[in-house]
This record gives C-alpha cells, structure tokens and sequence, in this order.
C-alpha cells in the first residue's frame, strides 16, 4: 500500500492524559469557594479553552464582577490546586493504547506534534515520559488565540512543514474539534460522539482505533478533500 506523509496533531488534556478531572477539580474548589456550584455540564465549556478564559466563563455562571487583582489571584490559585494534582502524575494516567497509536506513527515516520492550549503541556509530557514522541510542541506559551480559532493547530502543521489539508487532529473538546475544522484539517473526536458532533470521525477512546484505521489515512491521496 502506497503512503504518504501526514501531520498527526494530538491535543493533550482529555487526549493522552487524563488530566480533565484535575482541571475540573480545581475550579470545582476555586467554584465552590466563590459560592459558585460547579457541575460537569458547565465543565465541557472549559475543555480546550484557556486558562484566563475559563475563569471569564466561570465568574459569568457566579455573576461575579472581579477587579483585576482578584482575577489574577483566582487564576495562580487554580493553577496552584492543579500543579498538586500534578505533580503526583506517572505513567499510569496515559490514556489507554495512546503509546500504541504514537509508536505507530513514529515508526511510520509521520511527523507528530502537540497542539494544547495548557501552558503546563511540557512538564507534563516529561512527567509521564512521552515527550521523546513529539517533533514539536505547541501549547498555551506559544499561541495569542484560544481554541476554537485554528492559530494553534497552524501554528503545529508549519513546525511539522505540513500543509493544514495534511494533517489530522485528536480532540477531545467541542472547542477542539471546532478549531481543526476551522483550521481544515480532518478533526477525530475522541470522547462522546453527542458532544463532538462536529468531529470528521469520533472514537470512544484511542483502543478503537486499529492501525486499519491509521493506514486509512495514510493512504488516501489527500485527507482533506
Ligand atoms: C486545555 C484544557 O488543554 O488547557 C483546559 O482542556 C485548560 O481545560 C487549558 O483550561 C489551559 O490549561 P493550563 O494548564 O494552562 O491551565
Ligand atoms: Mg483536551
């Protein structure tokens, strides 16, 4: 079977790790101390969405007015209750069958980079070892636009010297999804196919994607039609 070269772009929380229950944890305590209940509805919007941007989100549910300097005091207390749950992260919280799908790329030679809008994305790639996988990392550091915009996932394609209709993104936020559409690329949901509805192709989890699938992609002429 004839392949050929394409830019596989892996979002991080909710996708090789299983990090989006420390994100929710944390502005769950944040939530609950500004008298604010917090439940994993509201939680989907805060998938794939940055930082500063979540406690906007969070702070309208509450219809809570901050000044400035209880913005920024909120957002390094989030952050700090996240860095806890963290730091204790091996190996075991990678998402089921994500080295299986990596090492496959890898050793077909496919150029593979991080496309997260968390700016926590790189210790966390050396905490659980999987770093070595990756030719570039884009992350919440590098990009001026949040998710659903496509700068991020531009932003991975260019470093990989790809063209956006060569490359396919893993997702698993609405936000996500939305972005690598916007950025016209083959988006794969992978969580709950009644929340990624826009996704090209949608997966449970990465142990429903067999290398079937993978060689799919690889041999079509161009992903994106
Ligand atoms: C995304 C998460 O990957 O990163 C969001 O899905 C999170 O929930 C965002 O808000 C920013 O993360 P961090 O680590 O910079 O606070
Ligand atoms: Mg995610």
């Amino acid at each position: 079977m004839k392949t050929q070269k394409v830019g596989f772009i892996f979002d991080l929380d909710g996708v090789i790790v299983d990090t989006a229950k420390y994100h929710y944890l944390a502005w769950k305590k944040l939530a609950n101390e500004l008298g604010i209940d917090f439940t994993h509805e509201q939680n989907e919007m805060f998938k794939g969405v940055s930082r500063k941007r979540c406690l906007e989100i969070l702070l309208d549910i509450g219809g809570i007015a901050a000044t400035k300097e209880q913005f920024d005091t909120w957002m390094v207390d989030k952050n700090i209750d996240y860095l806890a749950y963290i730091e204790k992260m091996d190996a075991s919280e990678i998402l089921p069958d994500v080295p299986r799908i990596l090492k496959y790329l890898k050793d077909k030679g496919m150029p593979i980079a991080l496309g997260s809008a968390s700016k926590n994305a790189r210790p966390i790639l050396e905490k659980v070892n999987l770093l070595h996988y990756f030719d570039s990392i884009v992350d919440g550091n590098s990009v001026t636009k949040a998710k659903p915009d496509p700068e991020v996932f531009i932003m991975a394609a260019n470093n990989l010297n790809m063209s956006p209709n060569q490359c396919v993104v893993f997702e698993d936020a609405v936000a996500g999804i939305e972005a690598a559409n916007n950025a016209g690329m083959v988006s794969v949901g992978i969580g709950h196919e009644d929340i990624l509805v826009e996704a090209k192709y949608n997966f449970q989890d990465f142990t429903e994607i067999d290398n079937s699938f993978l060689d799919k992609l690889l041999s079509i002429e161009q992903v994106v039609k």
